[in-house]
């Protein structure tokens, strides 16, 4: 729920001009998506237009796929929109609206069946790392999606870890915490299927920022960033964008 109608236009045009520096057009070494807040979302595909740098997202989705619930977005609203991805499970979803896994499971699904590729966000928060309940918390948010229609559900999605305790806090995990988590995510989804298991983007998310993208995007499962507080100025977003080039 940040900035407002021209700070999202501004921010869409100094991205693409950004991004056309240091990218190629005919193969862009990086892939980029934007999730403005749905009131946003049209004027942002009109300003992304064909850009070959740059995709559109959503925060969020119902769960269900039409009908009487007021407020909700749909996943064919977004997608008939022109949006690609839909953010789903973010800490803050979970927190604040008391997302659980099941809805959060429902909600992964209605993005598949609506043609969006859903970011699924996982991560545990402080006190669940002090108490070593790390991979128990990633385990379950996992399986809750893993247990519906098996790993082939992970075919066209993304996965985000978001440590809970980096968000919006400066206090980033460290490349090889992160690498951690990412293996142990890698690993249960290869009990099922080795090949999703190597090609499913798994996404880092915790204040990611130009200092710190590069090390974190080295590391051998680190496919990306899923990036807040740094993307709401374009000269920082686009420094993460450059670290993230092939
Ligand atoms: P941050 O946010 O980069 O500001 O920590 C990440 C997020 O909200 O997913």
């Amino acid at each position: 729920m940040n900035g407002s109608q021209s700070k999202t236009e501004e921010l869409i045009l100094a991205l693409k001009k950004g991004l056309s520096a240091f990218l190629n057009p005919n193969h862009p070494e990086c892939h980029v998506g934007v999730c403005p807040p749905y009131l946003y979302l049209q004027k942002a595909q009109q300003l992304i237009g064909q850009s070959p740098y740059l995709s559109l997202g959503a925060q969020d989705l119902s769960a269900y796929s039409d009908g009487a619930y007021t407020g909700q977005i749909s996943g064919n609203m977004l997608h008939e929109l022109g949006c690609r991805y839909v953010i789903v499970g973010h800490s803050e979803r979970r927190h604040y609206c008391a997302e659980s896994n099941t809805l959060v499971a429902d909600k992964f699904f209605a993005a598949k069946n609506a043609g969006l590729i859903p970011i699924l966000c996982l991560g545990e928060t402080l006190s669940e790392r002090e108490a070593n309940q790390t991979e128990t918390v990633i385990a379950t948010q996992l399986s809750a999606v893993l247990e519906r229609e098996g790993v082939t559900g992970f075919e066209n999605a993304v996965i985000a870890y978001e440590p809970v305790w980096a968000i919006g806090t400066g206090k980033t995990a460290t490349p090889e915490m992160a690498q951690n988590v990412h293996v142990f995510i890698r690993k249960m989804l290869a009990k099922e299927s080795q090949g999703i298991a190597n090609s499913v983007q798994i996404l880092y998310g915790g204040s990611v920022k130009g200092s710190n993208a590069k090390a974190l995007f080295s590391m051998a499962d680190i496919d990306g960033g899923l990036v807040g507080g740094a993307s709401l100025e374009a000269q920082d977003f686009l420094l993460i964008c450059e670290a993230a080039k092939l």
